[in-house]
């Protein structure tokens, strides 16, 4: 049976997840590399958590909006104080995002760590979203544990120090992620493994 992850005991920890942040940043420039916009951008962060990659963005690109959303309460919190110092319109949206109705479309649809807590048919509607979000010429990336040797190594360990804490965590195959994007007719630009353990994708609509 589906346990969701505690995500309150997960922010207890947020100082060690922000070093992994640092990481993860590093995919999210590999995918954006080439990827050019003409004027300002709109920016998503889906199951955003603490906002980093939207902030880190948005030292990337000039950037007209930010949307920020998640259902955990604290940790919106904390992304609304660390994107304070940001110029422009921003939006942080306390909501499950199987709930969520947006009106807005977006250049740069994105989430980390989300996908990989629901079993498939769920886990098809958040990439559903991800398209649906999209501006004409906008990208979506998604980053998603993949069971690569280090990753089983590095849960198994874990879960033997009692440390795991990630209950729903369903690891996602290459295979199994492409089926994913294109079940949503999203054409995948680049798909590429990081730091031996996550499977980052960029992808757009198909016209
Ligand atoms: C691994 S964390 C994301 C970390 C984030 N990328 C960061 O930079 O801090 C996953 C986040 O997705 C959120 N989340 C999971 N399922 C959600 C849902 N159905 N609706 C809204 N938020 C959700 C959780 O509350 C959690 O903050």
């Amino acid at each position: 049976m589906r346990v969701a992850t505690n995500w309150d005991r997960y922010y207890k920890r947020i100082k060690i997840s922000q070093i992994t942040l640092g990481f993860i940043w590093k995919a999210y420039l590999d995918l954006l590399n080439g990827v050019h916009f003409r004027q300002p951008v709109k920016v998503i962060e889906l199951g955003c958590g603490t906002g980093y990659n939207t902030l880190q963005i948005a030292k990337l690109f000039p950037v007209s909006k930010v949307t920020l959303v998640d259902a955990n309460p604290k940790v919106l919190a904390v992304a609304e104080k660390k994107l304070s110092r940001l110029k422009c319109k921003k939006e942080f949206v306390l909501k499950d995002l199987f709930n969520l109705d947006l009106s807005e479309k977006y250049d740069i649809v994105h989430s980390q760590g989300l996908l990989e807590h629901y079993p498939l048919e769920s886990r098809r509607k958040l990439v559903q979203l991800h398209k649906e979000s999209l501006a004409t010429d906008g990208v979506a990336i998604i980053i998603v544990p993949t069971p690569s040797p280090v990753y089983k190594l590095w849960r198994g360990m874990l879960e033997m120090m009692h440390l795991w804490i990630y209950t729903d965590e369903v690891a996602i195959t290459r295979a199994e992620f492409t089926a994913d994007l294109e079940a949503s007719n999203l054409q995948i630009l680049k798909m590429k493994m990081y730091h031996l353990t996550e499977l980052g994708a960029l992808c757009k609509a198909r016209s």
